[in-house]
């Protein structure tokens, strides 16, 4: 199921395959659970799980950009390479009808201002990019900067459309 779920999750493009997706783990995983999750529960989910791969990997770069680790160049391209991968599979992670879930600490205002949540999330998608490209070329000069900018663009769209822990 692992890699059935892996090379599905690829080929998907548009957040309503992403919600066939879920409901087919849903299905699978869940079938004889009494209390079993719905739909919105599971995209909530999947959502976090992202994010949660993401911000694993920003970690280290954050660190490094901070100075509270040592400039690692192999390191720092390894893990921006994750954190651009992640962030193009997030346009899935916000279908209509996952604004309710289990969990969720995202605002009712991304289904609702959905044209600015989008501009966030190219715009991570875009600084992500740039700290991979920066990362690449080893010069922690470059690096430093383009990290500080993708850590910003988490930021102004958590300030905006997630609520508080
Ligand atoms: C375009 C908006 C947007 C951007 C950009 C963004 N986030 Fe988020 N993030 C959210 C929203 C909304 C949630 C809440 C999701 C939920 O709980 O359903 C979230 C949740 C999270 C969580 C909590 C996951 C969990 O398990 O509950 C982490 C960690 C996180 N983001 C890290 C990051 C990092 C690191 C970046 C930048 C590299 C980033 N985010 C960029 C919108 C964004």
């Amino acid at each position: 199921m692992f890699n059935g779920m892996k090379t599905t999750a690829m080929c998907q493009r548009t957040a309503a395959m992403a919600a066939g997706l879920l409901v087919g783990l849903g299905g699978a995983a869940y079938s004889v659970a009494a209390d079993a999750p719905s739909i919105g529960d599971l995209q909530v989910k999947y959502r976090q799980a992202m994010y949660t791969v993401m911000a694993g990997n920003f970690a280290p770069l954050g660190a490094m950009a901070a100075g509270k680790a040592p400039f690692d160049a192999k390191e720092a391209q390894k893990r921006a390479d994750r954190v651009a991968f992640v962030s193009n599979m997030l346009n899935e992670g916000f279908p209509p009808g996952s604004d309710k879930g289990k969990g969720t600490r995202a605002k009712p205002e991304i289904w609702t201002n959905r044209a600015e949540f989008d501009r966030l999330m190219q715009d991570l998608q875009k600084q992500t990019a740039a700290l991979a490209a920066a990362a690449k070329t080893g010069d922690e000069a470059k690096f430093k900067p383009a990290a500080a900018a993708a850590g910003k663009a988490c930021k102004t769209c958590h300030d905006k459309f997630k609520t508080e822990d």
